[in-house]
């Protein structure tokens, strides 16, 4: 079987710069666990049995800590706690020294030799001033791997702290409080982390994670979901408000995929990291309805936001955009200038809504926010949602709102077998350009049993293609979901997963990472003609050539869902100022891998370039410009 490309620079067109992105939400342990780098599970007592999926009376503020030993007893208070926010603590009891509190961590704690760990907490001591305790890192296998003693010298609430250098790697370590005297000791906000967070930021994110995140390349973050962004009621309802400040001050929630939020990565670190990955931050704020506009309690009636509270809520989008890009004069710039960032985060879209069933109470609400935001800052784009997820080519009433208010981007999802993204390459090829731009936020391709494998891989890289091809159209694209923990998955198939000490790709993390780092900004139609011509054929191959502007690379990209190889000439004599080497990447291998990584080489590239493009295999060429 042969192909032969002819790529028409003459009928060139712009496409959106910032195509591929990520979708971050703290499903699958992706945060709180995970990225979040915080080691100490349930640091602040707030955990609560609703927290669990089908409520657990074991989800309580003791839950990962206990006490060891005779002379030693552990109740949970709540008088005169750290703050108002913060309503529990540990109130430990020593009749004798000698007994722990201790924390097992997420799946235990995994520690590095001669790491350094920042142990802090709040301590407030009665009686005997001054009191000392130890810390202790603990490993099952290994015993002591590290210890210090702490010298608590008032008798308040007061933040102590110490740096931990282990003398082992383990993966199975515990974090031991030992009082060495008698007397009563209150504990909170008990935390440990590693000092070498992704750009050593405080309160930061685990650095091979947020490594992995960004060699994806992607141009856009978007947080915090999702279903966590509109959450299950409306108490549940994400507020950022409650996400920043100094972490003791934050209001956990329940996380609705079935555990505890604490908001320790907050909206304040959800925009350092997109900073720091050179990504645009997409923050989502629920469009003043929960999920389907689910119940607001007992009634079992849908609802929304009251109206008497629209106001309000409305401001707190306002203030969101002042935090971002205010001056630090301003009330909310100042409180990002103390969280340590003077400087503006430059934000430029805000998500309005998740997946909401189209109802009045939705469209009402959606309507209030969005024409507010374009009064009060005409300078941010805002991202609608079309609905529920919805796959059909009739584009659904979500549309009809949209378009009703002009809204310039909406927000679309689906989660679909590789048969379906190879039999609907032409979404948007025939989408009416007068409608609203799309922002395909939540996309996989799911083999039977929620897999990912290289034939979804390779079903989402032949789709991409499409975008890429339908670039003017398509603004941004993100894979969902990104993360996931193992052991505490609740959807499946995701992009990256992982445990304590390692990290693990899958193929589909490859397509992505081929074409955020093989971005353009204008695409080339090619004249494309295969030596089969049966559509069965034709469709499982993908072809999408682009160029970069600024670097004047042009980046031919290759598809093929074929079982056997194909022969492609492609013509590049149009192009006069390519370089005579490119660099050439191809992702192959059976189609029931999971974990599979593409191989790069170098290849001449002649004018008139021909390659192998292997079964069931995606190719990337890159030809610099000269
Ligand atoms: O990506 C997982 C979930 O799928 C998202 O939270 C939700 O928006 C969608 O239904």
């Amino acid at each position: 079987l042969s192909i032969s490309i002819k790529p028409l620079p003459a009928t060139a067109k712009p496409i959106s710069d910032m195509l591929i992105g990520i979708f971050f939400e703290d499903i699958n342990y992706a945060a709180d666990g995970g990225l979040y780098a915080e080691m100490i599970q349930n640091r602040d007592f707030e955990y609560a049995p609703a927290d669990k999926s089908g409520r657990d009376a074991n989800w309580n503020s003791t839950y990962a800590w206990k006490v060891q030993g005779d002379g030693i007893s552990l109740k949970i208070d709540s008088v005169a706690p750290i703050n108002a926010y913060n309503q529990h603590y540990a109130q430990l009891s020593v009749n004798k020294p000698g007994g722990v509190l201790y924390n097992t961590g997420y799946d235990g704690i995994a520690l590095k030799k001669d790491g350094k760990y920042n142990f802090t907490f709040f301590g407030k001591a009665d009686g005997a001033s001054p009191r000392k305790i130890k810390v202790k890192l603990v490993s099952a296998k290994q015993g002591v791997v590290a210890e210090a003693v702490i010298k608590l010298t008032s008798t308040g609430w007061k933040k102590w702290g110490t740096t931990l250098v282990p003398a082992a790697t383990v993966t199975d370590a515990a974090l031991y409080i030992e009082p060495l005297s008698s007397g009563k000791l209150a504990l909170d906000m008990v935390s440990l982390f590693p000092a070498n967070t992704y750009k050593n930021r405080p309160n930061g994110m685990r650095t091979d994670l947020a490594d992995a995140i960004a060699d994806i390349h992607p141009r856009f973050v978007r947080f915090p979901g999702g279903c966590v962004a509109h959450g299950d009621g409306l108490d549940n309802i994400y507020r950022w408000k409650n996400t920043i400040g100094p972490v003791e001050t934050r209001i956990p929630q329940r996380n609705l995929w079935g555990y505890h939020q604490s908001a320790g990565l907050g909206f304040h670190e959800y925009f350092q990291f997109c900073e720091d990955i050179g990504a645009a931050p997409v923050p989502v704020i629920a469009a003043g309805v929960p999920c389907q506009n689910s119940s607001t309690g007992g009634d079992g009636q849908q609802g929304g936001i009251p109206m008497a509270d629209m106001q309000a809520y409305i401001q707190d989008i306002n203030d969101l955009v002042e935090y971002a890009n205010g001056a630090v004069t301003t009330t909310w710039g100042k409180k990002r200038a103390q969280a340590g960032h003077p400087k503006p985060f430059n934000l430029k879209y805000v998500g309005i809504g998740n997946e909401d069933l189209i109802s009045d109470i939705f469209e009402v609400r959606f309507k209030m926010i969005f024409n507010a935001l374009a009064k009060s800052h005409p300078e941010i784009t805002v991202i609608g949602t079309v609905g529920p997820f919805h796959s059909g080519t009739d584009f659904v009433e979500g549309w009809d709102v949209a378009g009703k208010l002009k809204v310039p981007v909406v927000d679309e999802h689906y989660y679909e077998s590789p048969g379906w993204f190879i039999n609907n390459q032409s979404r948007y090829d025939s989408y009416d350009r007068t409608k609203s731009k799309v922002y395909l936020g939540e996309y996989a391709a799911h083999a039977p049993g929620g897999q990912t494998n290289l034939e979804t891989a390779l079903a989402e890289a032949l789709y991409l293609t499409s975008l890429e091809r339908n670039g003017d159209v398509v603004k941004m694209a993100s894979y969902a979901p990104l993360l996931a923990k193992e052991n505490h998955t609740q959807w499946n198939p995701d992009m990256i997963y992982f445990n304590n000490t390692e990290v693990k790709p899958t193929t589909g993390y490859y397509v992505q990472t081929m074409f955020g780092k093989n971005a353009g900004d204008i695409y080339m139609p090619s004249a494309v003609t295969l030596s089969d011509t049966a559509t069965s054929v034709k469709k499982r191959i993908g072809i999408s050539v682009v160029k970069d502007k600024q670097t004047g690379d042009v980046i031919i990209k290759m598809a093929n869902l074929l079982p056997v190889e194909v022969n492609a000439g492609i013509d590049l004599s149009s192009f006069p100022a390519l370089s005579a080497t490119a660099t050439k990447s191809v992702l192959t291998g059976n189609l029931a891998d999971k974990f599979l990584k593409p191989g790069t080489t170098q290849i001449k590239a002649p004018k008139q370039l021909t390659q192998t493009l292997p079964a069931y295999s995606f190719t990337v060429i890159r030809i610099p410009a000269k």
